[in-house]
């Protein structure tokens, strides 16, 4: 190689040993009779110095050409440094230069490769490799690395194999749009992109491959925010011959064993609770439980009393912010605001303060007697200092809206530490979620999730009411993953599909390759998915999936480096047989 050492590894003991470097020029500092360079390369930096009348001529005149990003080779001896950088591995050292060699010039960079760059965010996509080499975002593909190495370690020390799905398939109905791709020799036709291994890994169990796992891109053409992309990767798992008990236990020793070998942190067993306990107390399916502010539902409190926007409601719903009765009367306007946005939906917000002598003073006063907000204040389980804040309304919308503000009060108040981890399983979702829009009901998780064996009979007479034996694992609020126990029998999903609005000849034209598999010897299974890009940055405390991604796409999920997507030439539309009009 042309180095005998990085540029993270020198050290004292080194002192005296004839190196060589290579790497990128991150800063040189001139001044005059002393020259020092900030030697770059994945695994550290290293300071070369060179100095007036000792070092040779012709390597500082070299050394005075460098700019930025410059690639170089230096040769030189290993010296203790005498002011020290404690900032770097490298700090004790520094390379007196013998030798300097330009291995390749570089333009100015368009932005500061540095951990606090001045790029930003669509530069920063535009020339991701130069981002790249920046150390924190460096840092979150190496942490990638470690999570799928020790996920692989870890599944196959429980015996799970890995095999490869294919990517030109046709449609998986994960609840997204597909991603399409015309096949030439197949004029008019076209192969789907999956949106998960779903129906594969399910074919893996009737073949006999009882433990199967995959780290493995998936494709959805969905809309994208921090925590969605297009193309994302899953830890995709599939078992035979298990109870939803032994799913849960497998993948939470997965996710156990990736945070005590990649953090250093040992959880402790994750704590359940169902879909119905987790939309009653937090109005969400995916609660941050690193704090509690569980909802208080008033309804039998504060009725009849007059005030006609909680006499109105379906649901009058409250948070207790401990500590939190000192907000000022701009703070509570700013919540109001909050909760008033489009996006969080409700149409105004209650408040009452305990205050220091125990009493209770709210923003609806002329409504209600001390007495009913001292009771209140006991259904909140209240101490003087704390605030109650409560929304009113439709059910759905104000326990909806009632998790933003707690989500927001979360984080005002600081109990949302990054380096803190509440882990929570979510389980018995329902089967089914009612669609407005299409006026038929939805698969929840997806179609081949199976019913609760007890709820099987309620199937016809009302079927939203129907649970599945579907679970989420949820880590800060985050869905880092989500699974079922499947149908494994035909005629069971022969009925699924018909409940979803399938006619038998659709279901079988789209799926007839798994029901006709289900014939041949399905054993029972079931199997979950992780997002591994989801589960990288929650270890990396980060809120963008992003920067865990080598060369992600923007929010209008182009990449813009690559210019993606893009049109093609008339030639290959022709080849394809496919005729382009571009409506608007
Ligand atoms: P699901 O659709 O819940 O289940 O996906 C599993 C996990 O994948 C992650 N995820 C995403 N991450 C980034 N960008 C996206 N666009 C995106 N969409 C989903 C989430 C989610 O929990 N086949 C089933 C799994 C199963 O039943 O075994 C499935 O795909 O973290």
């Amino acid at each position: 190689m042309l180095r005998s050492h990085t540029c993270g590894e020198l050290r004292l003991e080194n002192v005296g040993q004839e190196v060589n470097l290579t790497g990128w020029v991150q800063k040189s500092r001139d001044k005059g009779g002393m020259l020092w360079i900030d030697l770059r390369d994945r695994y550290g930096i290293t300071q070369l110095s060179l100095e007036e009348g000792v070092s040779e001529a012709s390597v500082l005149t070299t050394a005075r050409t460098l700019g930025r990003e410059y690639v170089v080779k230096a040769t030189g001896t290993v010296i203790e440094r005498i002011s020290k950088n404690d900032k770097i591995a490298t700090g004790d050292i520094e390379i007196k230069v013998t030798a300097l060699e330009i291995l390749n010039p570089a333009k100015l960079p368009p932005f500061l490769i540095e951990d606090d760059t001045d790029g930003g965010d669509d530069l920063r996509m535009k020339y991701r490799y130069l981002d790249l080499r920046r150390s924190p975002v460096r840092k979150s593909l190496e942490l990638r690395h470690r999570m799928g190495q020790q996920t692989r370690a870890y599944l196959d020390g429980q015996g799970f194999i890995e095999v490869e799905t294919p990517v030109l398939i046709k449609s998986t109905p994960e609840g997204a749009r597909d991603f399409v791709v015309p096949s030439r020799m197949n004029p008019g036709e076209f192969y789907a992109l999956p949106q998960s291994p779903q129906t594969f890994k399910q074919l893996l169990m009737v073949s006999g491959f009882d433990k199967y796992f995959q780290i493995v891109k998936c494709f959805r053409d969905e809309d994208l925010r921090a925590d969605r992309q297009p193309e994302f990767t899953q830890i995709d798992c599939e078992m035979s011959f298990v109870t939803q008990e032994d799913i849960l236990n497998t993948f939470e020793g997965l996710v156990k064993h990736l945070f005590k070998t990649v953090k250093g942190i040992e959880l402790g067993d994750f704590p359940r609770m169902t879909y119905a306990d987790a939309m009653r107390l937090y109005g969400s399916d995916k609660p941050d439980t690193r704090f509690a502010m569980q909802f208080v539902e008033l309804n039998d409190l504060v009725k009849n009393k007059g005030f006609k926007v909680f006499d109105d409601a379906e649901l009058v719903v409250g948070i207790n912010a401990s500590g939190s009765a000192h907000f000022t009367r701009k703070q509570l306007d700013e919540l109001t605001d909050f909760v008033k946005r489009p996006q969080v939906g409700a149409t105004g917000l209650v408040y009452a303060r305990v205050q220091e002598d125990g009493s209770v003073k709210s923003s609806v006063d002329k409504f209600y007697s001390p007495e009913d907000l001292a009771q209140w204040a006991q259904a909140f389980d209240a101490k003087p200092g704390d605030l109650l804040l409560i929304l009113a309304g439709f059910a759905d919308k104000t326990r909806k809206a009632l998790n933003e503000l707690r989500l927001e009060m979360g984080s005002r108040l600081g109990l949302r530490d990054k380096d803190t981890f509440s882990t929570l399983w979510v389980l018995d979702f329902p089967l089914l979620e009612w669609d407005e829009d299409s006026n038929r009901y939805h698969a929840m998780h997806h179609p081949f999730t199976s019913p609760k064996p007890e709820d099987m009979d309620l199937i016809d007479t009302n079927p939203g009411a129907v649970r599945a034996n579907a679970y989420d694992m949820v880590i800060n609020g985050v869905e880092v993953g989500g699974g079922s126990i499947r149908i494994h029998d035909r005629g069971v999903q022969s009925r699924m599909f018909n409940l979803l609005g399938f006619t038998p000849e659709e279901a079988q034209a789209q799926f007839g390759f798994l029901l006709d598999a289900f014939e041949y010897g399905a054993p029972p299974h079931g199997g979950i998915a992780f997002g591994f890009d989801r589960l990288c940055s929650l270890f990396g405390g980060a809120d963008s999936i992003r920067d865990f991604i080598a060369f992600p796409k923007n929010n209008s999920g182009r990449d813009v480096m690559i210019d993606a997507p893009s049109p093609i030439v008339q030639a290959q539309l022709d080849e394809l047989q496919i005729d382009v009009r571009l409506r608007g």
